[in-house]
């Protein structure tokens, strides 16, 4: 939670939540995977802080890792 949340505020007026307990959407945890490399529900826990709460959002924390690390098959 130590960089991404000097520029990103809890519930910026638009932005999808993903983590309601600590209010942290979907936009900042995206930057936070893309511009830190987060390849774990954990590393995103500590650098951004969602996901350090109830824990309800791991499973779309985990799809959005999941997704954001897919490769791109070279053809
Ligand atoms: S909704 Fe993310 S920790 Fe509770």
């Amino acid at each position: 939670m130590q960089i991404l949340s000097r520029t990103h505020t809890p519930a910026d007026c638009s932005e999808t939540i993903v983590c309601h307990c600590l209010g942290i959407s979907e936009s900042t945890v995206a930057d936070a995977v893309a511009v830190c490399g987060l390849a774990t529900v954990k590393e995103v826990c500590r650098e951004t802080g969602a996901g350090s709460g109830c824990t309800a959002c791991h499973a779309r924390l985990r799809e959005m890792l999941r997704k954001a690390n897919q490769t791109v098959p070279v053809c």
